[in-house]
């Protein structure tokens, strides 16, 4: 799909969300292939839009895909775990709006050597961020039998993974697993045959777990929302888009504890913590990609919207 028929996930439930306004300060966590940096943009005018991407690779195309815009735009390398320094950087004490995307880019996984894909032959990278230490060959090759088999059981929800850590380290021990292709090769022979036949890709659950462990993913969305809220202006919104139960769980609870009041134990008379609520949540309900989208871009399919209002 070209840059320009491809359509961002949830693209106006974002922009609604949002409540933009041409004068305020956004930050786009995760801005990919520009998509919904595209559009908050356009609806800017004495506003600014601090684009953010841990990838030095998206950071690079997006200059071309926002050059009509340029002068309204901050791109910044950097993980969105760091929110509160990436504002305080630009001098900015707080945003109007926030908006994180979060996972892989289609770029990431179409460029097979990146590591990304277990149906391209690369070397074992996965890393979103190609400046960071830690690769998917230095988990595969390094961790532990038990830190593998937890791995691809929580990150990854897989039902073999057991059979697939003791797979991994039984073919380590002749020689070091290098490339993605060597790695399938390793799930499957873990896998009973029938589960080869699945609709799934064997291999698609283990590559998504080494990827949340290779990327920290989990940890970083919990350290953003925990340093994006504070820094919101009041009537400023928060929307996060996640594709996996195990994100979604993290943004839902961590935003119901911000939107929560009273924190003292139900049988005490009165209130002593005074403790307010600092959001309140626009749906109570997370928002969902309509039939059409999924028909038009199957991985929207997963995807879910939350957002919330700074009070
Ligand atoms: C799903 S894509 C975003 C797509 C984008 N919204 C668009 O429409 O083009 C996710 C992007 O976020 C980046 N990313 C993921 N986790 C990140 C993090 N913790 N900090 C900064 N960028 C991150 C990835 O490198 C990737 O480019």
């Amino acid at each position: 799909m070209s840059e320009f028929t491809h359509r961002p996930v949830l693209l106006d439930e974002c922009i609604e969300a949002l409540n933009i306004r041409s004068g305020g300060i956004y930050l786009d966590g995760t801005l990919g292939r520009a998509g919904h940096s595209r559009e908050i943009v356009k609806r800017l005018t004495t506003g600014r839009l601090i684009c953010v991407d841990r990838d030095q690779a998206a950071l690079d195309a997006a200059r071309e895909r926002l050059a009509p815009w340029l002068d309204r735009v901050e791109l910044v390398h950097s993980n969105f775990d760091r929110v509160d320094e990436i504002l305080d950087s630009l001098s900015m004490p707080a945003a109007d709006g926030m908006l994180f995307d979060l996972g892989v880019s289609s770029p990431q996984l179409d460029d097979g050597s990146r590591g990304f894909s277990y149906m391209a032959d690369a070397p074992l990278d996965m890393r979103m961020d190609q400046g960071e230490g830690l690769t998917a060959a230095g988990v595969v090759n390094g961790w532990s039998q038990e830190e593998l088999r937890r791995v691809i059981s929580q990150y990854g929800e897989e039902r073999f993974a057991p059979q697939i850590a003791g797979a991994i380290v039984r073919r380590r021990g002749d020689k070091p697993i290098e490339t993605t292709l060597e790695l399938v090769e390793v799930i499957k022979s873990a896998m009973p045959a029938k589960a080869l036949r699945e609709k799934q890709h064997p291999a698609k659950r283990t590559f998504q777990a080494i990827r949340i462990a290779v990327n920290d993913e989990l940890a970083s969305v919990e350290r953003m929302l925990q340093r994006a809220v504070p820094r919101l202006n009041r009537g400023g919104r928060l929307a996060v888009i996640t594709f996996h139960s195990l994100e979604d769980r993290i943004v839902k609870t961590g935003l119901a504890g911000f939107a929560k009041g009273c924190t003292c134990p139900p049988d005490f008379p009165v209130c002593v913590c005074g403790k307010t609520p600092d959001i309140r949540l626009v749906n109570k309900k997370p928002i969902l990609p309509s039939q059409r989208e999924i028909e038009e871009n199957p991985r929207a399919r997963s995807a879910k919207l939350r957002a919330a209002e700074k009070l």
